[in-house]
């Protein structure tokens, strides 16, 4: 073993210690890297001072990295692979329409036909306190689940929805809005995903979901609501509490995330997010 991992929480993660993730790394070094990555769910990388383009070549090792067309707004307005995550308004003046970005437990590009394998966000700037991001293994929760539930579940597919961003009601904002559910129409994906890579199944649903296929709003949301509450207890959960300078890797086919809004908000809370393209999955809802 190259690198020393140290468990983060019951439920998932890892930090990956004394590594630069900029050396450069054998082919057997990496396995270990990726191995951890599918063992743990949430990999921990602190003290990445690292340039954008480092950030990319990290990431790239990964897989294809997605270029945000789904989040035009949203990307960095030089380089489409960074998705930013900021309340650092715009340089004319607006707030910045990634402000409230990920508010809500959700997964990577859910809500398009090729969801995200990882994600890969690093930290530049924090608040004083708060801030945090929390992290589920929602392949823990299915499998906690009773065998039922699991039978009752497994031909369900979940239709997730964008543009459901807490927003204000400012005219950019609404613009916004209107704008993510124009480019992204709803996509229904199984609600129980088997992980292309290690074979486990996992409860894929979050707060973009709105209802099942096939089924009404009010029939499908005891149960949404349900299974996300279950995925999401705490003894399936890690709370990262963020330094400046760490990257945080996680698994979008087996953990939910939320970014957590308590803090002050005239503080600067500034991420910068690389995606990796995940395997195709699931069909546009015409009519949704
Ligand atoms: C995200 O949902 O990708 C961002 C999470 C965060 O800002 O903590």
């Amino acid at each position: 073993m190259t690198f020393k991992l140290r468990k983060l929480s019951h439920g998932l993660g890892a930090e990956v210690c004394d590594i630069d993730v900029t050396a450069p790394m054998s082919e057997s070094a990496f396995g270990e890297i990726h191995r951890a990555f599918l063992d743990y769910g949430v990999l921990l990388f602190r003290n990445q001072n690292i340039t954008r383009e480092q950030h990319l070549a990290f990431s790239r090792r990964f897989g294809e990295l997605d270029r945000h067309d789904a989040f035009p707004s949203d990307r960095h307005p030089t380089i489409p692979e960074l998705m930013l995550v900021t309340n650092e308004p715009q340089p004319d003046g607006t707030p910045s329409v990634s402000r409230y970005t990920g508010r809500r437990w959700h997964t990577d590009m859910s809500h398009t036909l090729e969801p995200s394998l990882g994600s890969l966000l690093r930290c530049w700037k924090i608040p004083g306190v708060g801030g945090d991001t929390l992290f589920a293994n929602t392949a823990m929760a299915y499998d906690a689940l009773s065998p039922g539930m699991q039978k009752l579940i497994a031909h369900l597919h979940g239709i997730h929805f964008s543009g459901g961003r807490k927003l204000d009601s400012t005219a950019a904002d609404q613009a916004h809005v209107a704008e993510q559910k124009k480019i992204s129409p709803p996509v229904a994906h199984p609600v129980v995903r088997v992980h292309p890579e290690t074979g486990r199944k996992a409860i894929y649903l979050g707060e973009k979901v709105k209802r099942f296929d096939g089924m009404t709003e009010d029939e499908s949301k005891p149960l949404i609501e349900y299974l996300n509450c279950h995925s999401t207890k705490p003894e399936f959960v890690y709370r990262h509490q963020w330094r400046e300078n760490d990257i945080v890797m996680w698994d979008n086919r087996c953990t939910l995330h939320m970014a957590l809004g308590d803090f002050d908000q005239n503080e600067r809370r500034h991420m910068e997010r690389t995606t990796v393209v995940g395997t195709p999955s699931g069909y546009v809802v015409a009519s949704a």
